[in-house]
């Protein structure tokens, strides 16, 4: 089976592609390096063995798309991974992500309808159930979108949706909760440019001193440390969710032409758990102060699992303690400089 990643030189693209390859499955990747760089791609061969088959193709350009599937006329089912996922720039630059992700969702289905692929896993988010009493299910309501990011995600699962009804397409929707950690070698891992708008690569900047001082961003929320909860998802359980989303594609598991399922732990921890967690496995004292809370924040979520558990037979199996190790070494990897 030939599966196409497109994003995959980034952060779960990249882990992904392992899992698939270490799962038997031939891979092929696109990317356009927005956000990530070609020695990721050197990397995975380093991780797996295999020399990478991956073009430079821009999912905005849709007629690049369609002669790439042109080429690839083998193609069993695709991953979509290639979209922006800054959410303060999304406020700031709302046409960037309609026009990527969006536009480039629907040119992707376009020169997939063309080539008769009819099976895809789309990244969606945990975003689109906004404030939801956790543990939030499949089955929550999607209220309006708080950024033009989340909205471009219930945007593209609609119109997913829509083209399993208008023609034989297959649709996997995945709703991520927090990934973070990285691949076990430290040969591949997030890459945040400039300062880090998320929780664990801003500690790890500040562990190894890129970063002067961690903020909290407020202590004064309704939860038993007054600190806001999210679901942290290592991201290679993340990836083997996407090897399962795609054998249950390919085997036709699926009662439904559109499955949406959520992938997280199940398990809520605090922005103080986290750093104490970080602390502790990492033997490193994090330089912190509490500050003001941030617009736009949740208080409280996190994954009901039992869809995935049942339908995917997926579960993560991993810590928090091994989600701190692994960015920890993950950023002693990009200090020594030894990546590329
Ligand atoms: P990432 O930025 O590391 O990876 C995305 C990759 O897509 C990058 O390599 C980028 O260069 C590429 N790309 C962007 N636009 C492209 C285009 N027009 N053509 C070709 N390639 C393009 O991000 P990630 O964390 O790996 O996220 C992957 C997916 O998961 C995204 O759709 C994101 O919205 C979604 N997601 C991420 C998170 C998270 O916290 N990381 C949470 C929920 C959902
Ligand atoms: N936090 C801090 N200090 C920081 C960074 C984050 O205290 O410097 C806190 C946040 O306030 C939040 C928690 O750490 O309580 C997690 O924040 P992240 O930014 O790591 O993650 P979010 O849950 O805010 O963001 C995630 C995804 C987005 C998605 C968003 C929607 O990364 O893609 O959920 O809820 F859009």
């Amino acid at each position: 089976m030939k599966i196409l990643v497109t994003g995959g030189a980034g952060y779960i693209g990249s882990h992904t592609i392992v899992e698939l390859i270490q799962a038997g499955y031939d891979v092929l990747a696109i990317d356009n390096f927005d956000n990530s760089y070609p020695y990721v791609l050197d990397n995975l061969a380093k991780i797996t063995g295999r020399t990478i088959a991956f073009e430079k193709v821009d999912i905005r350009d849709k007629s690049a798309l369609k002669s790439y599937f042109q080429l690839h006329k083998d193609i069993d089912a695709v991953i979509h991974f290639a979209a922006n996922k800054a959410v303060g720039e999304s406020v700031a630059k709302p046409l960037k992500y309609y026009e990527n992700n969006v536009g480039g969702t629907v040119n992707l289905l376009e020169a997939m309808q063309e080539a008769n692929i009819d099976q895809i896993v789309f990244s969606s988010s945990c975003t689109v159930y906004g404030e939801a009493n956790p543990p939030v299910n499949e089955n929550a309501p999607i209220p309006i979108a708080q950024s033009p990011y989340g909205n471009t995600k219930q945007i593209c699962e609609e119109i997913l949706h829509d083209q399993t009804i208008a023609t034989d397409l297959k649709v996997v929707a995945l709703r991520y909760f927090n990934p973070v950690g990285a691949h076990e070698s430290a040969l591949i891992g997030e890459l945040p440019i400039g300062i880090p708008n998320n929780l664990v690569p801003f500690i790890t900047q500040t562990a190894i001193g890129k970063r002067e001082i961690l903020t909290v961003f407020g202590n004064d929320y309704p939860t038993p440390d007054g600190t806001c909860i999210r679901d942290y998802i290592h991201v290679v359980d993340l990836a083997l969710a996407h090897v399962a989303a795609i054998d249950f594609l390919t085997q036709k598991k699926y009662t439904d032409s559109f499955s949406v399922f959520n992938l997280g732990t199940g398990r809520g921890n605090s922005v103080l758990e986290v750093i104490q967690t970080f602390e502790a496995v990492c033997g490193v004292k994090l330089n912190y102060q509490i500050g003001p809370r941030r617009a736009g924040d949740v208080v409280q979520v996190y994954a009901a699992c039992e869809k995935a558990a049942n339908e995917l037979g997926w579960k993560t199996k991993k810590t928090l303690e091994e989600c701190m190790l692994s960015a920890w070494k993950w950023e002693k990897a990009i200090a020594s400089n030894t990546l590329n």
